[in-house]
């Protein structure tokens, strides 16, 4: 049955657009993400947000003290507003805080921004998160940033991204040289050049200076080489390229193009205004009762995607992070907790804003909030107000990619060590694995970043007072067996696979190399493995 919605809820919804950025360490998302928030006028200046260990990392006193341990877990939401949209974006942390959180964070969003390295093409991180992307098929748009810098052909870059990511691209605009020869890029639609300058210093805004191909003004500015290049390449990518067609980009089968320069504040509003039109507002979500529109659903309802845990050590609190699918949120509601089958209170609510943490009020579908949460919330859990009490469709398990046999020092803490690393194994930050025949006095952890390894022996001292020993195991790969009936005793694979079980009891296989999964396709007929646990 529909249930009435009312319109201001609705618009509310309509103008949100929540989206991750996702790239490689260093191709520039910190940079572009503060040029983002410059022309929302969430902060006055470019370069709030930068200085990676200072500024970003004060934004709250949680990760004042992930900054005390000198480790940092936590990916944050920034929100403000442009052209009368509300965008919230969501972090992915990059270089050695990469963990599973990283990978949840895309569960979050409705699209995906990746921003590439000009002169480095597809990067292994990207890889690694597109995947994630193109698992949920969505809508994902393509920065190709530093143009000032000396870039690799534009034809190759293009290629990388289709052969590398397997999905096809769609310049919007082309540029005319790079480096110290970048002299802009090339509109497709109104064929007119966007001229670069560099508006890095003192202006708040980018300059946009314009101009048409055919005008005779352009050979002031682009040089008659440039301009001989750019006609063939664009005539060669409309001869052969893929058209521009908003239903495959809303499907995640085709990615808009953009070319720019963060730093130089060149290309970035541009890409705004287009990723803006482009990108989709809220999307419906699965659940157990069928797909859930929020353009339909009146009731609010969330689901959990992230715990950041133990902000205050006395009290063992944490934080859970949801992304809001349907509806309104107010300060305080009663909500229905499907998995823990009871009500809650929401209280505390907060919204990570550009420079400080605030609590909220009022938030709507496409929003992300962080509550209190008093232990009672897995990664995945549902939240909601409507009477049908769906739960939303889990959130999968991530492969990890680095395994160790954890051994406790001392054996008479038994019992803190298994309660400690299975709360750690609930918020998600690590995940635990037994030997298939043999109890939990065989533990096995795997992270998808080594980082977590540290996490993990810090917080089991700090917090439980246990004391471990962490051997490495040279595994590399994990699988899920998704056809469960498969009988693992007869399972037949390579001298150096490993069978395990996770905390679900669900089987699972260790690998070494690449070459050891594909062995073991052969030698069972039928096995089907997968990257992500369900
Ligand atoms: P990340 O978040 O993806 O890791 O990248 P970040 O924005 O921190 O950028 C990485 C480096 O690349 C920074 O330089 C940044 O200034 C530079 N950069 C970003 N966009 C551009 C661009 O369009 N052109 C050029 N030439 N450089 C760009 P850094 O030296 O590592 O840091 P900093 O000393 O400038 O802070």
């Amino acid at each position: 049955m529909m249930s009435q919605i009312a319109d201001e809820i609705k618009n509310e919804i309509k103008k949100r657009r929540t989206f991750a950025i996702i790239s490689h360490p260093d191709a520039g998302k910190t940079t572009l993400t503060e040029k983002f928030l410059l022309y929302g006028g969430a902060i006055n200046l470019a370069g709030s947000v930068k200085g990676k260990a200072t500024a970003r990392h004060a934004v709250s006193d949680w990760m004042e003290i992930e900054k005390e341990r000198g480790i940092s877990v936590t990916s944050s939401v920034l929100q403000f507003n442009y052209g009368g949209y509300c965008i919230n974006i969501l972090d992915t942390p990059g270089h050695q805080d990469f963990s599973e959180d990283t990978y949840r964070t895309l569960m979050a969003a409705d699209s995906a921004v990746m921003v590439i390295d000009a002169s480095k093409g597809v990067e292994a991180q990207t890889r690694k998160l597109f995947k994630v992307c193109t698992m949920r098929h969505i809508p994902i748009f393509t920065f190709i940033n530093k143009m000032d810098r000396e870039a690799m052909d534009t034809f190759e870059l293009l290629d990388d991204i289709e052969n590398e990511l397997g999905i096809a691209t769609c310049p919007v605009n082309w540029p005319i040289g790079s480096g110290k020869e970048f002299k802009g890029v090339y509109d497709r639609n109104t064929k007119k050049v966007e001229l670069f300058s560099d508006t890095r210093k003192g202006t708040t805004q980018g300059e946009v200076r314009k101009i048409a191909i055919d005008d005779s003004g352009i050979h002031d500015w682009v040089t008659d080489g440039q301009l001989g290049q750019l006609k063939e390449e664009i005539e060669l990518q409309d001869g052969a390229g893929a058209r521009f067609d908003q239903e495959l980009v809303s499907k995640g089968e085709l990615s808009p193009v953009f070319f720019g320069s963060a730093l130089t504040n060149f290309g970035v509003e541009t890409f705004l205004r287009h990723f803006l039109a482009m990108t989709t507002s809220p999307l419906p979500r699965t659940s157990d009762q069928g797909e859930v529109d929020p353009m339909e659903e009146k009731d609010f309802s969330a689901f959990v995607f992230k715990i950041q845990a133990n902000m205050n050590k006395a009290h063992r609190d944490r934080i859970a992070f949801m992304r809001i699918c349907s509806g309104e949120f107010e300060a305080g509601m009663d909500v229905y907790h499907i998995q823990g089958g009871r009500k809650v209170r929401l209280s505390q609510p907060q919204q990570m804003m550009a420079s400080e943490r605030k609590m909220i009020e009022k938030a709507y579908g496409g929003d992300i909030i962080g509550v209190f949460d008093p232990g009672i919330f897995s990664i995945g859990d549902t939240l909601t107000t409507s009477a049908k009490r769906f739960a939303y469709e889990g959130i999968p398990t991530f492969a990890p990619e680095h395994f160790a046999r954890v051994r406790q020092m001392d054996t008479m803490k038994r019992k803190q060590f298994v309660k400690g690393i299975q709360q750690i194994a609930q918020e998600g930050a690590i995940q635990i694995f037994q030997e298939f025949n043999t109890g939990m006095e065989e533990i096995i952890v795997g992270v998808v970043g080594v980082l977590q390894f540290d996490v993990l022996k810090y917080r089991l001292e700090n917090e439980y007072n246990v004391d471990i020993r962490l051997d490495s195991l040279p595994y590399e790969y994990i699988r899920w067996i998704e056809n469960t009936e498969t009988e693992l005793d007869k399972l037949t694979g390579t001298s150096d696979m490993k069978k395990v079980k996770d905390l679900k009891g669900r089987p699972l296989l260790l690998f070494v190399n690449d070459w050891s999964i594909r062995m073991t396709m052969e030698r069972n007929e039928g096995l089907v493995l997968s990257e992500f646990g369900r």
